[in-house]
């Protein structure tokens, strides 16, 4: 590593430094999708069907990527992502992601199934906290723990509906990747071939607070979480429905954000119902294979809400280049999971510190290749579609449109 670069020019070769440093079991967790992965892989190819349409002779020389979300200003248009696992890809990771995200300017997720205890990320981290949801068949557990998101500071409550049934992840039954850990002749195995984490993280968590644990769960059942697959919490309802969302909407008085719908119909009433925002999302292509991805639905979820709630979307997003397509086609953000978990769990801080800073470096460059100044300037306009049902409802020529052209022309 030769500066502070890390040797990481790019998303991927995070990546690749990750796919190195942690066991394979953790890596695949974190880095895989669902069955076939269908999902997964489109999710990346999805943006390699949209094209720049760039504009020239424009002074970008004081361009600027700050965003303004739910009132707050933030330095680039991007919010971290709720993922469980930070604390287990680095000694009290979520700690140290929720700290990049403060020193780049832009809100954190703390997911409820994170390593880390909601309050000592407040504590330690600030910043622009937003608290994510999983909903427990227990709903008066939930509430409580909304308060204690409520008591600790958090500015928006993320309630994740594409959670109700875990997806089918048979990797990790395969390489025995449980919590709390239990060892396994592979599993050991493949911890025993990873000094850096096995010492840096697994035996830093023995010797001070034991094995990792969801230390956001009431202490009760937090003691009951055996080792079943990881993200088969048996603490996730498949009751959820939209009475729960407006009971939350009632006890959080903050920002409350619905995460993970791809039916504009959905978002609509979600917004009706008192959300202030939507996170188009498939949840990184990890629970329903086969399902579109957020992009492809973007444009019309931007047409039925866009102007009425603050419109976020993620999954697949590994360069500033998806990030400005995403906000062409009508998001105001991007959220981003697997890109800062790569530098999580090759460097820490240092790591998010870098993802971060490529995202910066490539939104930037990006803006200045197609003659933009300032992200609301982004539109349809930017953007040609290699695939026509990507194109934004509002883009397509309508059958109306065409004949006043023809009317007004002939
Ligand atoms: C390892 C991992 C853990 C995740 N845990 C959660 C979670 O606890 N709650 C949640 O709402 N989403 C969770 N997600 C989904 C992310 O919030 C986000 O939707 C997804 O990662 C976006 O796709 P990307 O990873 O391609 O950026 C998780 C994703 C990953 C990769």
């Amino acid at each position: 590593m030769a500066d502070d670069k890390l040797g990481a020019y790019n998303i991927f070769d995070l990546r690749e430094q990750a796919l190195r440093r942690v066991p394979k079991g953790l890596f695949e967790f974190c880095d895989r999708g669902t069955e076939d992965e269908v999902s997964l892989r489109n999710n990346r190819s999805v943006f390699d069907r949209i094209r720049f349409r760039p504009r020239t002779l424009v002074d970008v020389s004081k361009r600027n990527p700050e965003v303004t979300l739910f009132g707050n200003k933030h330095k680039m248009p991007l919010v971290i992502a709720p993922t469980g696992t930070a604390g287990l890809l680095w000694y009290e990771g979520e700690i140290a992601l929720a700290k990049a995200a403060r020193e780049a300017g832009i809100p954190f997720t703390l997911a409820t199934g994170s390593m880390t205890a909601m309050e000592r990320v407040a504590d330690e981290a600030g910043g622009d906290l937003w608290f994510q949801l999983y909903m427990w068949p227990d709903r008066s557990l939930s509430q409580k723990l909304v308060e204690r998101a409520k008591a600790a500071g958090y500015k928006a409550l993320v309630v994740t509906v594409d959670g109700v049934h875990a997806g089918n992840r048979e990797y990790n039954i395969r390489n025995g990747f449980t919590i709390p850990f239990t060892f396994t002749p592979r599993n050991i195995l493949d911890v025993l071939l990873h000094p850096r984490w096995m010492f840096g993280v697994l035996a830093r968590y023995i010797v001070t607070t034991g094995m990792p644990r969801y230390q956001n769960y009431p202490t009760d059942v937090r003691a009951r979480i055996t080792a079943g697959p990881m993200g088969r919490s048996s603490l996730r309802t498949d009751s959820l429905s939209w009475p729960d969302l407006q009971a939350m909407r009632k006890i959080w008085p903050h920002k409350l954000i619905v995460k993970g719908m791809l039916n504009a119909q959905d978002a609509a009433k979600a917004v009706d119902y008192g959300a202030d925002g939507v996170v188009v999302s498939n949840h990184g292509g990890r629970n329903l294979d086969g399902i579109i991805s957020p992009i492809e639905v973007l444009p019309e979820i931007a047409d039925a809400i866009g102007k009425r709630a603050t419109l976020l979307v993620d999954s697949g997003f590994r360069r500033g280049s998806d990030v400005v397509k995403a906000l062409s086609l009508g998001a105001h953000a991007v959220q981003i999971g697997r890109s800062t978990l790569y530098g999580i769990a090759a460097h820490g801080y240092e790591g998010a510190r870098r993802a971060l800073e490529i995202y910066r470096e490539e939104i930037g460059r990006n803006m200045a290749l197609l003659g933009v100044n300032n992200i609301g300037e982004l539109g349809p306009e930017y953007l040609q579609f290699a695939d026509t049902a990507l194109r934004p409802p509002h883009a397509r020529p309508s059958l109306k449109l065409m004949d006043g052209a023809r009317a007004a022309g002939e």
